[in-house]
């Protein structure tokens, strides 16, 4: 094979790809086994909106036609929404590209990038990708250790990810946290405020990042149709920033990113409170039940602000993962003992902590 690793970015190196949730599909081909269970990607285990479904029909006949790359309608509909000017939306291939987006707009090589130890792993690889130098903050007690930002924060401080709540402990930064590092970040700094689980939150001390917009403007909200929407599999998400640093991001952004069928889907899933209520329901009855199961098995876990809990098992997870496989229930496996399990139907949790039973009763 030839070898282009003199050839390639010296930033790109040392990226290890980002390893996604273990597919469904993966799994029946591996293990023949055709009743899955999917606890691994915090997708929303009710599926999308129905009325989503309804507009994505109508729009199937348009598929010779780019999509509008302005994202008119949604963008209309958020607007008011949200109650923020057109102008300060964004929109990505899911709010995974306007991360990239984010870094490649900002981040100059050698620039600083600051994120918690222990985030969502696609902060680190932007980061790369942009030769930016990582700045990982340790975690305490698996919550962003925000006086140890504040520590760390100099000249050279381009771009800080906070993930609120954050992926894979489901803890938050509270609002005192958040403003506290707000006043000593630079205005040359630019902060996302990652706020994908957003919708799931019940939590008074959480900060609502739209509502600090007007006061700081290098904040950039990000939030998407991937989570309690149920539209993972279409790729849409979008930011909220100033005028000015939207219209930056959007040099960077490849023309008809948001396909019609993702933007027609989120237009009319935002119309679907229903669903998003149920949503809800369904994720804080799941979290209640798995929360008691966890303790009655000696499962320690943290206590989570999302639709998924952070867990550790006494065993190595990578071995709980494989025997949780071979009954057709994934999960994510993380370091040493840790696993990330998203709260799924009724029926998906039950099924979950008889195979657990079985597993650490072995
Ligand atoms: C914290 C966080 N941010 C962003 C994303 C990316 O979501 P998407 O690109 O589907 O909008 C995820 C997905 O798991 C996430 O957990």
């Amino acid at each position: 094979m030839e070898n282009f690793s003199n050839v390639v970015k010296k930033s790109i190196l040392n990226i290890s790809p980002y390893i996604p949730g273990k597919p469904i599909e993966e799994v029946k081909r591996e293990y023949g086994i055709k009743d899955i269970i999917k606890l691994a990607s915090n997708e929303n285990p009710l599926g999308p909106s129905k009325l989503a479904i309804k507009g994505i029909k109508k729009k199937l006949k348009e598929l010779n036609l780019y999509p509008e790359s302005s994202v008119y309608y949604l963008r209309k509909s958020l607007s008011e929404y949200l109650r923020v000017k057109e102008d300060m939306l964004m929109f990505g291939n899911g709010s995974n590209e306007l991360e990239q987006l984010i870094a490649e707009t900002f981040v100059e090589p050698g620039d600083e990038v600051m994120f918690s130890s222990l985030s969502f792993v696609v902060y680190s690889i932007v980061t790369d990708i942009t030769g930016g130098i990582p700045i990982q903050v340790p975690h305490k007690n698996f919550r962003h250790d925000i006086d140890r930002f504040i520590e760390k924060l100099s000249e050279k401080t381009k771009l800080i990810f906070l993930c609120n709540p954050n992926n894979p402990t489901g803890t938050i930064i509270t609002k005192d946290e958040f403003e506290k590092l707000m006043q000593n970040v630079s205005q040359k700094t630019i902060v996302v405020l990652d706020e994908a689980y957003f919708e799931y939150v019940e939590d008074k001390n959480y900060p609502d990042g739209i509502k600090y917009l007007p006061k700081y403007k290098n904040l950039i909200v990000l939030r998407t149709f991937s989570k309690i929407y149920g539209l993972a599999g279409l790729r849409i998400g979008y930011g909220i920033a100033a005028p000015d640093i939207v219209n930056f991001i959007e040099r960077v952004r490849p023309p008809f990113n948001v396909n019609s069928l993702a933007q027609v889907a989120a237009l009319y899933s935002l119309k679907d409170k229903e669903h998003v209520r149920k949503t809800i329901k369904v994720n804080n009855t799941g979290k209640k039940f798995l929360e008691k199961e966890f303790d009655k098995l000696k499962i320690e876990y943290i206590k989570s602000h999302a639709n998924f809990i952070f867990v550790k098992f006494k065993y190595a997870s990578k071995f709980v993962f494989e025997e949780l496989l071979k009954k057709g229930i994934i999960i994510r496996p993380f370091f040493d003992n840790f696993a990330r399990i998203t709260i799924g139907t009724m029926e998906q949790n039950k099924r979950l902590i008889k195979e657990l039973k079985k597993i650490l009763e072995k």
